[in-house]
């Protein structure tokens, strides 16, 4: 069976949420709460297929065999800075997660994506590794820090965000077909200054006050 390449994670509580934080009067304090909130959600949905295999414990009553998460802890990789807002509330969920960072800016001429920073957990090769950063916009640093990860050993990988734009979808799905994209919205292009439309404007901006 093949996975789907994209799935809209269109639970109602998510939904609500997102068109809250779209709102450009939300205040800083209510955009972070929101974001926290939602990323438990969209959370559950990403490591919904997590491998499960049993254990044996005693409960109060007797001796079970009881499911628990197989192989190695899961890694979480923060497209710096807006995927840190993401990374939180899914940490909260999931503790027990490795945590890894790359960073990202644009080269103003060739407006490509350059590295400047990039620290990731070992063994990505045994763990499923779910990139975060909350807007899917042209692809190209979503791409570029899955080249990356990819050399560093990483093969079952998911992305997740908060919007898409299909620019973005399209440029995943060229460049990383294996790659599964969760997003709360597909929305409908991007303008000529990169930004998502109707989005939610600067991501980053929004959640640490910055302009
Ligand atoms: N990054 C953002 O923060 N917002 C957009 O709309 C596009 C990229």
């Amino acid at each position: 069976m093949t996975k789907q390449h994209l799935t809209i994670i269109d639970h109602p509580l998510v939904q609500h949420k997102l068109t809250i934080m779209r709102k450009k009067d939300v205040s800083t304090a209510g955009f972070r709460r929101l974001l926290r909130e939602i990323s438990l959600l969209l959370a559950y949905e990403v490591t919904r297929e997590l491998e499960l295999t049993t254990t044996t414990i005693e409960t109060p009553i007797c001796e079970m065999q009881a499911p628990t998460l197989e192989g190695k802890k899961l890694a979480l990789i923060s497209i710096l800075r807006a995927g840190n807002g993401l990374l939180d509330g899914i940490l909260e969920m999931i503790p027990s997660a490795r945590v890894g960072f790359v960073g990202l800016y644009r080269d103003p001429e060739t407006l490509q994506p350059v590295e400047y920073y990039c620290k990731v957990p070992n063994a990505l090769d045994a763990r499923m590794t779910i990139v975060v950063d909350p807007m899917l916009a042209t692809g190209n640093s979503s791409v570029a820090a899955i080249d990356k990860l990819k050399e560093h050993g990483a093969k079952n990988l998911r992305f997740l965000c908060l919007l898409a734009a299909p620019e973005g979808v399209e440029r995943m799905r060229e460049a990383h077909p294996d790659v599964p994209v969760f997003t709360a919205a597909l929305d409908e292009r991007l303008n000529d200054h990169g930004y998502i439309v109707p989005g939610l404007g600067d991501a980053g901006d929004r959640m640490f006050g910055t302009k």
